[in-house]
């Protein structure tokens, strides 16, 4: 495969602006199943704290939490009630300053969630929006509107809760009567804020001050895409074909992302915004990722790809030559199903609606390592999400009377939804509840497989095949080999099924095909995700090598 010159630009244009960020290595840390603090069986920010030097050993950067603000939890903190304050099964505002202030000092930066497109009807706007009534300023915050049909018994309009159901609830007036419906993409407890309306742009310009002060070093913004809906609220159903949908996309956002950049940037320090935006290919991503907008967005383009190397590599073209050092890679987060038992499945490709099936956990864990490889060699930042440092899988057989996840009860029953991922990691092998709390704490609030004994922590650190090893000798040699340097990426034709490429004076191969595929000549096999057969590579195993092989 010939060298691309126009990627090499592509690249290469941007490092002048490279900050910290864009080579950055981010580590996910969905608290309520990190580390339990306390002992209530709920991870918190008192047992994020006594695991900040495993984070710092382990060899990241930064840190993500998920949300930590006051919140009823009906979807696991993103219903926030109060974005000023933290929720207190996490712990009080006092803990999270010392959290960022300790981060800080284990040179961790600490990113956190920003949930824009909605609030929770617990949060005082919503509670004032529906005792104010129609046509007033409060209920103006919020999509209001009255139903359709006779008495407005129809919701406005057609569209779909992404959590199953349709978007719209009714709500009982002061009089006692059914009166108008409100929007909410997601849960009924998680009401869509108005962008349209000064008073939610000037409060989230107030938030994100709030915690900008705090000293956080960026913000996450969920549902990205979303804020700015088509102000007509047209039915889905009749839209002009190839038109995209009224609540995604919106030439309105821009202005939003504009005014946050010229916020942040007034701030010391090189402190970022990462949008979650759900919109596919890549290349949809570019339009917010310039320099007086966002500075990064995640790769779900990456996540989403199947275990093929025709695809992997189609969107690490795409992604290079689109968003150059914005570039971030991603295969699992507190969404989706553990990459590890995806890569074990026969159907490799994301999907949240699929039924679990048949997983080769052996395979997937292979995969899993080798992706690993692949993903922290390629030029741009990573996320990693808690737990695939320890192999963890998605776990498939919660009992139904403890799914927490509003997807299960909003779509009757038929989907299981995300809690499969957020089981609470295990620490030690030997303790109850594999060390998520201390001695004698409350069982961790989702059941941990008994399998996870020998992925506790403890068990795998300093066994030199482990995973847990192996993402440390990774970030330890990205770091020592200056794979930090956002550099350009030139493809090797390695021979088919084999992804090959290089960046001064390093290179990765990845062996997808079913057969031992030959390692390009070099000086240094400088780290394997398995063990070589005869100086071969063997399927479904990647390596760094060091000294750039000829092309
Ligand atoms: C995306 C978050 O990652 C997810 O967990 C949440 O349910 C939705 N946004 C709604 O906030």
């Amino acid at each position: 495969m010939a060298d691309r010159p126009d990627l090499r630009t592509a690249v290469r244009s941007a490092v002048a602006e490279a900050a910290w960020y864009h080579t950055a290595v981010f580590y996910q840390v969905y608290l309520r199943s990190f580390a339990d603090g306390n002992g209530d069986g709920v991870g918190d920010l008192a047992g994020l704290r006594a695991r900040l030097q495993y984070l710092r050993e382990l060899g990241v950067d930064a840190i993500w939490l998920n949300p930590w603000y006051c919140s009823p939890m009906a979807d696991g903190g993103y219903d926030v009630a109060d974005y000023r304050d933290i929720d207190p099964v996490f712990g009080t505002l006092a803990d999270a300053e010392s959290v960022i202030a300790e981060a800080h000092a284990h040179q961790l930066k600490v990113i956190i969630d920003m949930v824009p497109n909605h609030c929770s009807n617990q949060h005082r706007w919503f509670r004032a929006a529906l005792a104010a009534g129609p046509g007033s300023p409060e209920r103006a915050r919020f999509w209001f509107r009255p139903g359709r049909g006779e008495s407005g018994v129809q919701p406005p309009n057609d569209w779909p809760s992404k959590f199953g159901g349709p978007a719209w609830t009714r709500v009982i007036e002061q009089d006692g009567a059914p009166g108008e419906w409100y929007l909410h993409l997601y849960a009924t407890e998680q009401p869509d804020l108005n962008w349209e309306n000064r008073e939610v742009r000037a409060e989230f310009e107030g938030i994100l001050r709030f915690w900008l002060d705090r000293g956080v070093d960026g913000f996450r913004i969920d549902v990205a895409e979303a804020l700015v809906k088509d102000p007509a609220l047209p039915d889905v159903a009749t839209r002009a074909e190839g038109s995209g949908m009224p609540w995604e996309d919106q030439d309105g956002l821009h202005d939003i992302y504009r005014d946050w950049r010229r916020l942040i940037d007034s701030y010391p320090g090189d402190r970022l915004f990462v949008g979650e935006f759900w919109l596919r290919p890549v290349t949809r991503l570019q339009p917010y990722l310039s320099s007086d907008q966002l500075h990064m967005a995640f790769n779900f383009d990456y996540l989403s790809a199947p275990w093929d190397p025709a695809r992997l590599r189609t969107v690490i073209d795409a992604t290079l030559s689109t968003v150059g050092a914005a570039a971030s890679w991603v295969l699992s987060n507190h969404d989706v199903t553990r990459h590890l038992t995806r890569y074990g499945r026969a159907d490799t490709s994301h999907d949240w609606r699929r039924d679990p099936s048949t997983v080769d956990l052996e395979l997937g864990t292979r995969r899993a390592r080798a992706a690993a490889l692949l993903s922290l060699a390629l030029p741009g930042s990573v996320y990693l999400y808690q737990g695939e440092e320890l192999g963890l899988w998605e776990v498939d057989d919660i009992p139904d009377e403890l799914i927490a996840d509003p997807l299960w009860e909003r779509t009757g029953h038929l989907v299981r939804g995300r809690d499969g991922c957020r089981v609470p990691l295990p620490w030690q092998a030997g303790a109850p509840g594999f060390g998520f709390g201390p001695p004698g704490a409350a069982p961790p609030w989702l059941p941990q497989p008994a399998g996870w004994r020998d992925l506790a922590a403890d068990a795998q650190a300093g066994v030199p095949d482990s995973m847990l090893e192996l993402y440390r000798a990774a970030l330890r040699i990205r770091r020592s080999r200056r794979l930090t340097v956002a550099d350009s990426l030139a493809w090797l034709d390695a021979g088919a099924g084999v992804l090959a490429f290089s960046r001064s004076g390093f290179s990765c191969v990845l062996n997808t095909s079913g057969r031992l595929a030959r390692i390009p000549p070099c000086e240094e096999v400088l780290l394997a995700s398995g063990p070589l057969v005869e100086d071969m590579l063997p399927p479904d195993t990647a390596c760094w090598l060091s000294a750039k092989p000829s092309p």
